[in-house]
């Protein structure tokens, strides 16, 4: 047998998807360069691996997407995932107009907007709830549409769309029609909005980005469709799916959740984004052949980075598997690196830390209830759909 297939690894496996990370450890001890040929794809799961292969931006390209999914995965990608599926220099254009809108200064200004939402959340709870689809489920969708500036009267509708882009039965390989058509109704309506925007600016992300005509900024109407759709599936069952994961795992941890309640809320953040990741791959094609341990990655492949098990590598992470919130985590790929890092960083981070500190505030402790519990089925996502929580109010 070849070192590649040394592993089985099938992301889909159900029970690789309860629990990737004994599968990951065998990957990088044994496969650390994988290939699956049934499902074609190679992996990469050493933490150093992952970071110089994302940053390899030369060998790898984006031009395909990033997505696993044969439906989202071919050079038209770029028309829904924007940035996600372009290599320079389409791409440095369209991130740099971007990225002048997500400073430092307009996502601090989010916070007053974002506890008032999660504040009017939790008045509504009774004292048991499901926490993602009563609570975190409500609120990322809105804070994206309040930066777009998609009028109120639609957040109901935006957020519904979204949430049928990324909805998966277990087991199944590929988007869904019912995904493939919320996709096209997004980027329609975002068309409509894009044309009252021309007529009517405000102060939001689409008006910014019709507004700027710098050397090398300006993005057409279909670019900024593309953005607007990939922002409504990478910015939003992201922030849930850590939320959710914060939850559940300190509650596992009842030490942890004890440091987390007396104020530790930025380590509960951190090492949730380190212990469960999100986002488990981020896909890209070799453009040239790329040799690694003695392993030929042939060009026009389509090569799997794993930063769910980069994140656990013990060659950087002392005791990887113990979830341990006064840890520091800087190496932690969580967000990517490279060209392609995450933009919602800041954004992200502040949701979590509002959502998570106004819980503590009202809450001196909680259970679950794992009858109920449902894992997002997406292959590439780690989260819940349903978190049954019972809480204590102080
Ligand atoms: C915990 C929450 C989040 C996680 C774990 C996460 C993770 C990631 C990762 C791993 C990438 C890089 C993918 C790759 O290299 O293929 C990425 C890119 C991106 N993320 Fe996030 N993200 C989160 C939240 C957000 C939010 C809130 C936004 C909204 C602004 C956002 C917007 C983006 C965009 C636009 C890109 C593409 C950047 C590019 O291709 O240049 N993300 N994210």
């Amino acid at each position: 047998m070849r070192i590649a297939e040394k592993v089985h690894y099938d992301p889909y496996d159900e029970n690789v998807r309860a629990d990737p990370y004994p599968v990951y450890a065998r990957l990088r001890a044994a496969a650390p360069v994988y290939h699956n040929s049934q499902l074609d794809f190679w992996a990469v799961s050493r933490h150093a691996d992952v970071t110089a292969f994302l940053l390899d931006g030369d060998r790898f390209s984006n031009a395909n997407g990033n997505s696993i999914e044969p439906a989202s995965w071919g050079p038209n990608a770029y028309k829904y995932a924007s940035v996600l599926a372009m290599d320079p220099p389409m791409h440095t254009r369209v991130r740099s107009a971007v990225t002048t809108f997500f400073g430092s200064r307009r996502i601090a200004s989010l916070e007053p907007a974002v506890g008032r939402m999660v504040r009017d959340l939790l008045d509504e709870v009774p004292d048991r709830f499901d926490f993602v689809a009563d609570f975190v489920d409500r609120f990322p969708m809105r804070v994206l549409c309040l930066l777009i500036g998609v009028p109120e009267n639609d957040h109901g509708l935006i957020q519904e769309l979204a949430d049928k882009v990324v909805e998966r039965e277990n087991g199944t390989h590929d988007a869904p029609i019912a995904a493939i058509e919320a996709t096209l109704a997004l980027m329609e309506y975002f068309g409509g909005l894009i044309e009252i925007r021309g007529r009517a600016p405000a102060d939001d992300l689409v008006s910014h980005l019709l507004a700027i005509s710098g050397p090398g900024q300006k993005v057409s109407p279909e670019e900024i469709v593309g953005f607007l759709n990939l922002l409504t599936a990478a910015g939003n069952d992201t922030v849930i799916q850590l939320l959710g994961n914060a939850w559940y795992w300190a509650w596992r941890h009842p030490s942890q959740r004890e440091l987390a309640f007396a104020g530790n809320i930025s380590g509960w953040v951190e090492e949730t984004l380190r212990f469960d990741t999100p986002n488990q791959f981020a896909a890209r094609m070799a453009v040239v052949d790329i040799e690694r341990h003695g392993v030929v990655i042939p060009a026009g492949a389509k090569v799997l980075m794993l930063p769910g098990s980069a994140n656990r590598d013990p060659d950087v992470f002392a005791d990887p598997d113990r979830y341990d919130v006064t840890r520091l985590s800087p190496a932690k790929v969580t967000f990517g690196t490279g060209r392609h890092r995450c933009l919602g960083v800041r954004l992200a981070r502040l949701q979590a830390r509002v959502a998570l500190r106004e819980l503590v505030s009202r809450f001196s402790d909680y259970d679950i209830d794992t009858s109920g519990l449902r894992r997002v089925a997406a292959a590439e996502a780690r989260g819940f759909l349903h978190l049954p929580t019972a809480v204590t109010r102080r």
